[in-house]
């Protein structure tokens, strides 16, 4: 009420980035903590992306570009698209944003109408609701079950799709399960959408590279490409690339949905840093060798972290095929009381307790729209992971 706009009052603060921040503050006091709860890899930015940087600061490349990004990106991103998914898009079909947070947040922005419906799979990443609430927009779940390996059955698709749902926004590999999807499974969805020619998709790749075990990814105009009139693919360089803080984000879609985010950006942030767009260039027409070898890590600290949990009383631990993050069930700890004395009603008081007597820091299942489980982001170091997975089952181990 009063001074603060009333679309403030529709979104909450990021729970990840909450959790982040409280578990930062604990270490600062002193505390041993260990920080479960960032979804950003460990990783440095590899040197060759680095040097790109740097060499745009030395060479002056430090003006304005255009506002939705500069054409030698968008090249780069044209050539990725044709490269790795045989999607043919010109130059004027992709927008280049301050990270793939803005390029949602502009897709949806330039789209949704008080009262528009936007179906997304839940569990889902944090932001997807509170952009759509923000816009005014209502988010409405896809609810995936821990069974069916919290991949989306096309039968609750469908059921989810009403005549005012504008979008369908999908996520795989997903941030907070890391389910992924094979392309039978993916065209079993596209069928749906096909059914429903009111029903645009917006496809969040980015976890698009972080696959496991021999899983191939597939996005959706190129599994179904009658979708491609009406698919929004974004991506970005944020995880695979190692590259969150340099903020780069970007989009291929039908040309006038581009031109109306392009116009959005051009009225809010402008152009993403300059530096970091020659820096994105690098990273998608440079070396990609580095991406296997850092999978290879990953996959020996998902088997890590998915052994450990499975392992602690009361927690149940699906085996993902992507991203960095796995989605482990604690219903087998509800109702139970720590060592400390607190009693755990849901997932929220399982991770505060966690945090509080074992200083690991991970995030509530709330957060991400399906309770009572909670998120683990793997992208640590093998001897963090089992210290964390150690003090996870010695917290289970004491509750009674
Ligand atoms: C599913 C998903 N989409 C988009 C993003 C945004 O990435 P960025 O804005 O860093 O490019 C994230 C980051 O955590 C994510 O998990």
């Amino acid at each position: 009420m009063g001074f603060f706009s009333d679309s403030l009052n529709r979104i909450s603060p990021s729970a990840t980035m909450g959790v982040s921040a409280k578990a930062r503050a604990l270490a600062a006091q002193g505390k041993n903590i260990i920080i479960l709860s960032q979804g950003e890899p460990d990783f440095d930015t590899p040197q060759n992306i680095k040097d790109a940087g740097i060499a745009a600061i030395q060479s002056g490349k430090t003006k304005y570009t255009d506002a939705d990004g500069m054409p030698e990106l968008k090249d780069a991103i044209v050539g990725k698209f044709k490269r790795e998914h045989e999607l043919e898009y010109k130059r004027s079909q992709i927008t280049v944003g301050t990270g793939g947070k803005q390029v949602l947040f502009n897709g949806l922005m330039a789209t949704i109408n008080p009262g528009d419906e936007v179906v997304i799979p839940a569990p889902c990443w944090v932001s997807y609701a509170d952009i759509v609430q923000l816009c005014g927009g209502k988010p409405v779940f896809a609810m995936c079950k821990m069974e069916d390996g919290y991949k989306l059955r096309p039968e609750v698709l469908d059921q989810a799709i009403t005549p005012k749902t504008k979008w369908f926004m999908f996520n795989a590999p997903s941030n907070p399960t890391g389910a992924a999807y094979s392309k039978e499974e993916l065209k079993a969805l596209t069928d749906v959408l096909l059914k429903h020619p009111h029903v645009w998709v917006m496809t969040d790749d980015m976890y698009e590279h972080l696959l496991y075990d021999g899983h191939k990814f597939w996005t959706i105009a190129q599994v179904e490409p009658r979708l491609y009139e009406r698919t929004l693919t974004v991506n970005g360089l944020s995880k695979a690339y190692c590259m969150t803080g340099w903020r780069i984000g970007y989009a291929g879609g039908p040309e006038p949905l581009i031109k109306a985010m392009g116009k959005l950006q051009s009225q809010s942030t402008s152009n993403p840093c300059s530096i970091s767009q020659w820096a994105g260039v690098e990273a998608l027409n440079g070396p990609q060798d580095f991406i296997p070898i850092n999978n290879e890590k990953f996959k020996v600290r998902r088997d890590l972290v998915v052994s450990m949990l499975n392992q602690s009383n009361g927690i149940k631990c699906p085996k993902p095929e992507g991203a960095f993050y796995v989605y482990p069930s604690c219903e087998g700890t509800l109702g139970k009381t720590t060592a400390s004395g607190k009693k755990i009603n849901n997932d929220e008081d399982f991770v505060t307790a966690l945090l509080e007597d074992e200083g690991v820091a991970a995030v509530h299942g709330a957060a991400f729209a399906m309770s009572p489980f909670f998120r683990i982001s793997y992208a640590l170091s093998n001897e963090d992971l089992e210290e964390a997975c150690r003090r996870i089952q010695r917290f289970c181990g004491n509750l009674r």
